[in-house]
């Protein structure tokens, strides 16, 4: 089996209910951070670590993100009429992103189900998921990151974070011990999907971001429903270590949860003030509001 992660799947089917009535029509992943849509930046960052072939799973009426990432004939034919070359290379630079390959979730069953449909897709090659929620932002893309333990070690890794109190219980978390040789890698003995804060095994909380192997296809399609009824990718995942190492990585970046409202408001204000064309007067803009 070849050690290079070369696909990458996005499970893109979901509801995306925290966040109506903005995804009653548009999906989720559709919604705009600044003025990209949230699963490209996930894609970009995809792209950027190597990965040569992008899945995305859909489901009904997220028809919007392949056309985002095809060509628009119509508006790219306006624009260089227009001779607007600028926008016309942004529109152009979307489209031949990467190569994307779609296949649709029936039913929203879970998130080990949604890695489940990539499947036939994958094959038996190790691959990597991306939650297009989970926008990170690093120095070094944070995927690029775990590929580094992924070839280091020899063992599926999972990005973990540091949760403190109550939060932790919305996160699937992690249970081992720290590395003696490396401290921002975890020796995973266990995992619990969204437990309650009494009973959670350690404050380190799932990132989603994954390294897999292709045995969690197999060990998926046998698991059961688990918390909150959906076939859990940490249950797969915790069948998984029965098998083989599985390691958390403590990322070097700043996650942000866009999927929820404040999560992408907290995104909206740091990555519009980090913009070179935005940041100098939407920083001016808020220090002159009345906090
Ligand atoms: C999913 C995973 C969870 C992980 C989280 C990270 O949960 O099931 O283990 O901690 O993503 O964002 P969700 O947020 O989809 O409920």
């Amino acid at each position: 089996m070849s050690k290079q992660v070369r696909i990458a799947v996005f499970p893109a089917g979901g509801l995306g209910t925290r966040f109506l009535p903005a995804t009653k029509v548009i999906p989720k992943e559709m919604l705009a951070l600044v003025d990209k849509p949230v699963i490209q930046y996930g894609v970009e960052e995809a792209v950027a670590s190597g990965i040569e072939h992008i899945i995305i799973v859909t489901g009904r009426g997220k028809g919007a993100m392949e056309d985002h990432f095809d060509h628009s004939f119509e508006l790219d034919a306006a624009l260089a009429r227009k001779g607007k070359h600028e926008l016309l290379a942004v529109s152009r630079g979307v489209s031949s992103l990467a190569q994307i390959s779609y296949v649709r979730q029936k039913e929203p069953l879970g998130l080990g189900h949604a890695v489940l449909c990539a499947k036939n897709l994958v094959g038996d090659e190790p691959f990597a998921v991306l939650l297009p929620d989970d926008v990170i932002d690093a120095e070094v893309p944070c995927l690029k990151q775990m590929m580094g333990v992924f070839d280091e070690r020899d063992g599926a890794v999972l990005a973990a974070q540091t949760v403190e109190g109550e939060g932790i219980s919305a996160y699937g978390v992690l249970a081992g011990s720290e590395d003696p040789d490396n401290w921002r890698i975890f020796n995973c003995t266990g995992m619990v999907e969204k437990p309650k804060f009494a009973d959670a095994p350690s404050k380190l909380a799932i990132v989603g971001r994954y390294i897999l192997t292709p045995r969690i296809f197999e060990l998926l399609a046998e698991t059961k429903p688990g918390a909150g009824g959906e076939i859990q990718l940490t249950d797969g995942i915790k069948a998984l270590l029965k098998e083989e190492k599985v390691f958390g990585y403590i990322i070097d970046g700043k996650r942000y949860d866009v999927g929820d409202k404040f999560g992408m408001l907290q995104a909206t204000v740091e990555f519009a003030l980090k913009r070179g064309d935005l940041g100098p007067p939407f920083r001016a803009y808020l220090k002159g509001l009345a906090l």
